[in-house]
């Protein structure tokens, strides 16, 4: 098991080039299986999840033609195996995303049901009755989800919660679904917004994506997809934090700031430093920072996926702040490693209350998702001492090469196993 070793109160210094979006690839991996030839894709993260999706749709029966650095191409020709293995399912909760695909291009599929997952049970029970709208008959067996359809027809659905592979899942499978289909209260990620575009280039007939509707007129098939994927929003906001946390002046480029607008916010009202241009923006603290009240919230809120990270900077501000986690109902799993580095958080509910402390001490601390992992990532780059990071194979699921690019800012942080 890797472990990651890092001597923090370094003030990071320097500049951070972001990668391309997990969160974007992913459904836009999936999204190849409606199509039927060679998809080229760019800015592909190197990743874990990446490379399990990619291994997932070989065994759905695609072919990697070409896998340089960050350019794929996908051949997506000979799609013919429906079933989605429990043993690839199991380690990525977005393998779910061939679901409607595969319902849409095979009219049939097996896909393991998602285990549950530290930030809770993140059931999928919105994506099956949003395929069950579109015509789609769904069972459970043994674990798996067995859809079928002989051909899905257009329908009004109206998503009880905003779902971000949900609404992708569902917009993927009415693409070839006869006639119009309408979705209420879609997610508005620039994830989905980025999904419909590229659907769109590919000869989808798809209308309103990051609205409250998302139209979709069903065709009969898909030109392969060519794009690039844009830059990754949470990667941005965890090294933007991570320049504020060590009191350095980082600069965070090659991102798109508006996709990390309410944490800009939060960050100047706190009093530090941002200066954001087209596609970069630069932090820094004059003398410290006050502790803020951040609420998650489905975007263009501020994002659930950047609050263990946020929760880190509030440790060392000056006065309390209160953060809560609207979005899933145990998120919280950062807390106690963050107490075991000396900070000051108590739980109340789905509130954080976190008194600032006037320093973090080093210490071995436990990953146990991807963001609560990068939360003490910055934690320990920001505490006296040494820490250790355990089970960093999370880390590995959603951060590029993290050491590097920490080092690259004059982070003392090495990689032992
Ligand atoms: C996506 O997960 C992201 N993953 C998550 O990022 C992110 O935290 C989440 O959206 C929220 O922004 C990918 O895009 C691959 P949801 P997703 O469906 O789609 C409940 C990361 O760190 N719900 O929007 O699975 C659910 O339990 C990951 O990169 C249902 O009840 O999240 C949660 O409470 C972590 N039934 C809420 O909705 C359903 O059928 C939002 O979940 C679906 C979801």
């Amino acid at each position: 098991m890797d472990k990651i070793v890092i001597e923090g109160g370094v003030p990071l210094k320097g500049k951070v080039f972001i990668t391309g979006a997990k969160n974007a690839v992913l459904p836009i991996l999936a999204a190849t299986l409606l199509t039927s030839g060679r998809n080229e894709i760019t800015n592909v993260p190197q990743m874990r999840d990446v490379s399990t999706m990619i291994h997932l749709l070989v065994e759905l029966g695609g072919r990697i033609d070409s896998i340089q650095g960050d350019r794929l191409a996908f051949d997506t020709s000979d799609i013919n195996n429906p079933e989605a293995p429990y043993d690839l399912v199991r380690t990525m909760r977005a393998s779910c995303l061939v679901l409607g695909p595969l319902i849409a291009r095979l009219g049939q599929a097996k896909v393991s049901l998602p285990g549950g997952c530290a930030i809770g049970a993140r059931p999928i029970d919105l994506h099956i009755r949003g395929l069950e709208a579109l015509g789609a008959n769904i069972e459970l067996q043994g674990g798996y989800i067995v859809g079928s359809a002989k051909k899905l027809k257009g329908a009004r659905y109206y998503f009880d919660t905003i779902s971000v592979t949900g609404t992708a899942n569902v917009m993927m499978a009415a693409v070839f679904a006869e006639g119009e289909t309408v979705l209420e209260n879609p997610a508005k990620e620039p994830e989905v917004v980025f999904l419909a575009d590229m659907l769109n280039l590919a000869g989808a007939k798809i209308e309103g994506a990051g609205g409250d509707e998302i139209i979709i007129q069903g065709v009969s098939s898909l030109k392969p997809i060519h794009c690039k994927i844009f830059p990754d929003r949470i990667e941005a906001a965890t090294y933007m934090i991570a320049g504020a946390i060590t009191a350095g002046e980082v600069e965070v480029t090659d991102c798109i700031p508006q996709h990390v607008e309410p944490l800009i916010m939060k960050l100047k009202q706190a009093g530090v430093n941002v200066e954001t241009s087209k596609d970069s923006v630069k932090i820094s603290t004059g003398n410290g920072f006050q502790g803020v009240d951040i609420q998650t919230h489905p975007y263009p809120g501020f994002a659930t996926d950047i609050q263990a990270q946020f929760m880190a900077l509030m440790t060392l501000a000056r006065g309390q702040s209160l953060i809560t986690e609207t979005v899933f109902e145990n998120r919280f799993m950062h807390v106690a490693e963050l107490k075991r580095m000396g900070a000051d958080i108590e739980i109340r509910g789905n509130t954080a209350i976190v008194k600032g402390v006037g320093h973090l001490s080093g210490a071995p601390v436990m990953a146990t998702d991807l963001r609560a992992s990068a939360s003490l990532v910055l934690a320990a780059l920001a505490a006296r001492g040494e820490s250790v990071i355990n089970r960093v194979y999370h880390i590995d699921r959603g951060y590029p090469v993290m050491e590097q690019k920490l080092s690259g800012l004059g982070a003392k942080i090495k990689r032992v196993n």
